[in-house]
């Protein structure tokens, strides 16, 4: 192993003269208490590196040694239901807690194991070859790390074994032999193969009206979540962790306060999951770096919490990444550029903060598995620029790299407007791609057919009188501002109205309510399209002589605003009934003499 010493130090950043070869992200030990660290630039005989612990108390002269691996992680049955630091050391499941300094995660815990193959079965890299903890949640499968194949020679009976036990071995092509466990190693910023992407065109569902119905996600997609301090990101991250259609989520709580981060550790393991009836920690990962703990493993902590997400999106599963917030990660990578001295980009960043935000990004997608199998790793990260100003760099760069930018707006968060999405800013790359699916649920919804000329896509179609609509009523609302919302013609009138009544009936979602907090595709289908034909009646009725006041005065208003709280899941025929009344009560409009003689 190689050693180095310590010639400067400056806080998580040192300069060290190595004797010997290192590498670059190689994983070091540092001083007595083998503090973790890595090599993040090599020079002729020094090396720069950055250290995971409290560094106080070194200084130059210190030992370092080589650990002859790049920086990784141990990829194995232990994480589901746990929480972990940066570098996936356990903590002790409370915002606290604190690892050890120099403490490696050694996992003292056996798992029962099944197998699934048997001897003289090939084994190509990636493959399943077992399984861990049937009759507890879902069981998890075992893989052979991607870097090693071959022929089984021996696997273990069915048993409780450690996580590191080799239970399988097996011959290469080339005679060599390996020994395989549950868990193995892997370097979190190379990404992990797979046999190749997929196209999406299903989404990840949320749950959440505005962004299933408006702004969706792919699964394996992309999206940010940027937004002023108070707005409503880590809310949002938290209900799409508790909400989402993945199979395994992976919340990331990077450099957020304490105790913001205390909600989600002490909230999350008492969460039943709505799908199954068990806990929701059986199928999610906490990993949190607090912005009381170290920095530079917060830096490291995306690539982390993206190589469990892609490792159980190599057993086939469809998962989901929360990172809250990365530009907590940005300042991060900030800082310790700034330590060593290196020359700072655009708002001190350093020149290559966009190719890493990029690096994470790519890191999105749905793929073929080694396996075989089809598996996704969709990744959300929340960004809070700096006094709300979105053109600040980490915003911007990650804007490039996502498909779906879902805007917080601080207006919308100070009126109390939830989710405060703002549906001009928001946008979906993938929103195209999804028309397919939606129009599957459209096409199984209950009564009232849609007038929908045949072979247009109805959710499209309705999409886009929405985002339409939704753009018409800013566009009034300053025209209004300048001569009065009096003066504007009475079919304007109507647009004003029926662009409200979407913004409370539909996009204002509230998270605390049991029954409005998650939405299906089916009750966000039959809403939407009630709401559209209410549009489309209230703008015949006017047609047909009918004031906006006398529209805006119907009974059906208050139940179709309060649908999403009042109309639970399974109830879909009660939009039926509402659709029924509706009729009614337009029908039951007809104009007076008096209007009639005015229009
Ligand atoms: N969907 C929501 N429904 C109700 N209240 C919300 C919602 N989103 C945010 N809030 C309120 O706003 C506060 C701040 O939200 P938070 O997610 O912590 O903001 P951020 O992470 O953007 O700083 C929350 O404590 C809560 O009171
Ligand atoms: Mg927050």
């Amino acid at each position: 192993m190689s050693t180095a010493n310590i010639s400067w130090i400056s806080g998580p950043v040192l300069r060290a003269r190595a004797q010997g070869p290192f590498k670059l992200r190689e994983a070091i030990r540092v001083g007595p208490r083998a503090l973790l660290g890595e090599v993040i630039r090599l020079n002729e005989e020094e090396i720069i590196a950055q250290v995971y612990e409290d560094t106080t108390g070194l200084r130059p002269g210190v030992e370092i040694v080589g650990t002859g691996e790049l920086l990784g992680i141990r990829l194995g049955p232990a994480l589901l239901g746990n929480i972990f630091d940066g570098l996936m050391r356990p903590l002790a499941g409370s915002s606290t807690s604190y690892v050890e300094p120099g403490m490696s995660a050694a996992h003292a815990t056996r798992f029962a194991f099944t197998p699934r193959v048997r001897p003289g079965d090939q084994l190509e890299a990636g493959w399943v070859f077992g399984e861990v903890g049937a009759g507890k949640g879902k069981p998890q499968r075992v893989l052979v790390p991607p870097t090693v194949a071959g022929k089984v020679v021996s696997i273990v009976a069915a048993g409780e074994y450690a996580e590191d036990a080799a239970i399988l071995k097996l011959r290469g092509a080339d005679g060599n032999t390996h020994d395989v466990g549950m868990s193995h190693f892997w370097a979190v910023r190379n990404p992990r193969p797979a046999r190749g992407r997929l196209p999406s065109n299903e989404p990840l569902m949320t749950g959440q009206r505005i962004l299933d119905s408006l702004f969706p996600i792919a699964l394996g997609g992309k999206g940010a979540i940027p937004g002023g301090f108070g707005t409503g990101k880590t809310v949002l991250l938290e209900s799409l962790a508790k909400a989402s259609s993945a199979d395994v989520i992976v919340y990331l709580g990077c450099g957020e306060r304490g105790n913001e981060m205390a909600g989600v550790l002490d909230e999350f393991p008492k969460i039943e999951d709505p799908r199954t009836g068990r806990p929701l920690m059986e199928r999610t990962v906490i990993i949190a770096n607090t912005s009381n703990m170290p920095v530079a493993a917060r830096e490291a902590s995306v690539y982390t919490g993206v190589t469990v997400a892609e490792y159980f999106r190599d057993q086939g599963l469809h998962v989901a990444l929360m990172a809250d917030s990365t530009s907590r990660w940005a300042e991060a990578l900030r800082e310790v550029s700034g330590r060593f001295g290196e020359l700072p980009g655009e708002g001190g960043y350093p020149t290559y903060l966009s190719s890493r935000i990029a690096d994470f990004y790519e890191r999105g997608a749905k793929v073929r598995t080694l396996g075989g199998d089809t598996g996704s790793v969709t990744l959300l990260g929340s960004v809070s620029p700096p006094s709300g100003d979105f053109s600040e760099p980490v915003t911007s760069h990650t804007k490039r790299y996502v498909r779906s930018f879902w805007v917080l707006d601080a207006k919308r968060a100070q009126a109390r407007f939830y989710p405060a999405i703002n549906p001009l800013q928001s946008y979906s790359e993938d929103a195209l791609r999804m028309a397919e699916w939606w129009q599957q649920t459209y096409s199984k919804l209950p009564a009232g057919g849609s007038p929908a000329a045949s072979g247009a896509n109805e959710w499209l179609e309705l999409r886009r009188r929405f985002l339409t609509l939704l753009d018409e009523q800013a566009r009034l609302e300053r025209m209004a501002r300048i001569i009065g919302k009096d003066a504007l013609p009475a079919r304007q009138q109507l647009t004003l109205f029926c662009a409200e009544l979407v913004n409370e009936a539909f996009l204002r979602q509230s998270a605390f309510s049991e029954i409005d907090r998650y939405a299906s595709p089916a009750r966000q289908a039959a809403m939407m399209r009630l709401l559209a034909h209410f549009v489309d009646k209230a703008e015949a009725a006017l047609h047909a002589g009918a004031t906006p006041e006398r529209i805006a005065a119907l009974n059906i208003l208050r139940p179709l605003q309060r649908m999403g709280e009042e109309i639970a899941e399974g109830e879909l025929e009660k939009f039926a009934a509402l659709e029924a009344r509706m009729e009614t009560e337009f029908r039951e409009l007809a104009p007076t003499k008096e209007e009639e003689g005015a229009s």
